[in-house]
């Protein structure tokens, strides 16, 4: 079956940035697939947004290839194409550990495990039918923090931040998959772009109110979703232009 209305998938879309990232594209008239890994807070965000549009709730657990091939077969089923898919999911872990010198590889492994394999698994799943699509957007969530030239410039502007060698890696290597499979499909209508959604207070950083309310990352995140024809692919930018790879 196929719909003729715009669909979206975000992944890890029960809090923080996804939330408000599915809030916002619903409200642009998309049917947006709600992916979230624990089915009950899954379908309580999608409740949420039942009244911003049209928000379904699908399992997805990024390090769970069954899981990640039975939501591609379910999206497939149910709406068809994939207009965007917005990977969102990720984890932000072993910032005690401190830097690369000293961060044990395990933490390493299993940050990789979501934030890039995951990442990784979900385009490959998901790319027939954002392929389906007469323009389909591919939006990384990625970060500052995975930006080498930001991280190596006078002063380390990251390094107030101490978030761990894993986490930022782990970021780099989704701008490399973001630029690579934008060469890849650049004789396609489907556009792949990084965006850092800035600090924003969520559970990832523990809410401390230093930062911005997700809605606002969120912004960042829709407008790399609904890229027009003539926009850029195979970039990375925040709310306020390109950032450095
Ligand atoms: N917050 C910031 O200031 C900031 C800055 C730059 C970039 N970002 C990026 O923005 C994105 C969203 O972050 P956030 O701040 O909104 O974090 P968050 O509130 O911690 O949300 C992370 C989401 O990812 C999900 N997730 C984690 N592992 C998963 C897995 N294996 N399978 C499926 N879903 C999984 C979480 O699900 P559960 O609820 O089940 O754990 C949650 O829904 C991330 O890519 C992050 O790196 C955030």
């Amino acid at each position: 079956m196929t719909t003729t209305k715009k669909t979206a998938l975000v992944t890890g879309a029960n809090k923080g940035i996804g939330f408000e990232t599915a809030r916002q594209l619903a409200q642009q008239g998309f049917t947006v697939w709600l992916g979230a890994r624990d089915r009950a807070r899954g379908e309580a965000a999608a409740q949420k947004l039942a009244g911003e549009g049209d928000v379904r709730f699908v399992s997805l657990d990024l390090t769970d290839p069954d899981s990640v091939q039975a939501a591609a077969a379910h999206v497939s089923d149910t709406t068809g194409a994939l207009d965007v898919l917005v990977n969102n999911a990720a984890v932000a872990l072993g910032k005690e550990e401190g830097p690369a010198s000293t961060i044990s590889t395990d933490t390493i492994r299993r940050t990789l495990d979501v934030n890039f394999y995951g990442t990784l698994r979900v385009t490959q799943a998901f790319l027939p039918l954002v392929q389906k699509a007469p323009a389909g957007r591919i939006v990384n969530v990625s970060s500052t923090m995975g930006s080498v030239s930001t991280l190596v410039s006078p002063g380390n502007p990251l390094g107030q931040y101490g978030t761990s060698y894993a986490y930022s890696t782990s970021k780099t290597i989704v701008n490399a998959l973001t630029g690579q499979l934008a060469v890849e499909l650049s004789d396609t209508p489907i556009k792949v772009n990084s965006v850092c959604p800035g600090y924003n207070d969520t559970d990832m950083n523990g809410s401390t109110g230093a930062g911005q309310h997700p809605s606002e990352g969120a912004k960042v995140v829709v407008r790399a979703a609904t890229i027009p024809a003539d926009g850029p692919t195979g970039t990375f930018f925040d709310v306020s232009g390109p950032v450095g790879w």
